[in-house]
């Protein structure tokens, strides 16, 4: 059964299904360098449904968001063991950027991992990726950590996290609204 989310004047967030996996693998091998089997998808699917959302233009998947949940330490309370949410990857094709999408992705993926109780989500993003890294710091997300020649080429990332439980991510988070959504929630 489709689980829909949100609707964007055409466009439908709704969560991911085992028939969006090939189109969302394409949209993946099309626009970032890190690439995944066709089983990490589905157990991704699998494990976190409510954080694995796709966004749909009359019928076309045009992005996606995907993550996956883990025991760890909190980035941000010292010595804090946490359930957390860590996004694997978000993208969106390159005819429909700057329309909110990626922004509207992360907030769902956001609702999904909060519905899972985690306390916090994480991801890490090239230094070099200023785009995403705008949008992540739009949302509320703190650079955290800058983890050196994280990625195969040998680039370093900056880990960036939010904190659901501190008091100013409900006030970042509220630029949900301002991108004029008509929720069906
Ligand atoms: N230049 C400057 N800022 C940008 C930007 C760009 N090209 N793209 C996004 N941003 C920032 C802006 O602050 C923007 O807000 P604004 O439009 O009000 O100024 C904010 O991010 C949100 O943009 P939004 O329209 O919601 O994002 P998007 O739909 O364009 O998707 C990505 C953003 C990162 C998902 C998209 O650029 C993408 O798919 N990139 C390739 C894959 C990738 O890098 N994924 C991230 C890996 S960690």
């Amino acid at each position: 059964m489709q689980v829909i989310l949100k609707q964007i004047g055409d466009c439908i967030l709704r969560r991911c299904e085992l028939s969006d996996i090939i189109p969302v693998m394409e949209i993946n091998l099309r626009t970032l360098p890190e690439h995944y089997s066709d089983y990490f998808y589905e157990s991704l699917l699998e494990e976190l449904p409510e954080a694995f959302i796709v966004a749909e233009i009359s019928g076309k998947i045009i992005g996606y968001i995907m993550c996956k949940m883990e025991h760890g330490f909190s980035n941000f309370k010292k010595l804090g063991f946490v359930k957390k949410g860590h996004v694997v990857s978000i993208a969106v094709i390159d005819e429909h950027r700057r329309k909110g999408f990626g922004s509207v992705l992360v907030n769902e993926a956001l609702n999904g991992v909060k519905i899972r109780q985690c306390s916090e989500l994480y991801l890490e993003v090239r230094c070099s990726n200023t785009d995403a890294v705008r949008l992540y710091e739009k949302l509320g997300f703190s650079i955290i950590q800058r983890l050196k020649a994280y990625y195969r080429d040998g680039e370093d990332a900056y880990v960036m996290a939010i904190d659901f439980t501190s008091g100013n991510y409900t006030s970042k988070s509220a630029t949900n609204d301002s991108i004029n959504l008509d929720s069906n929630k």
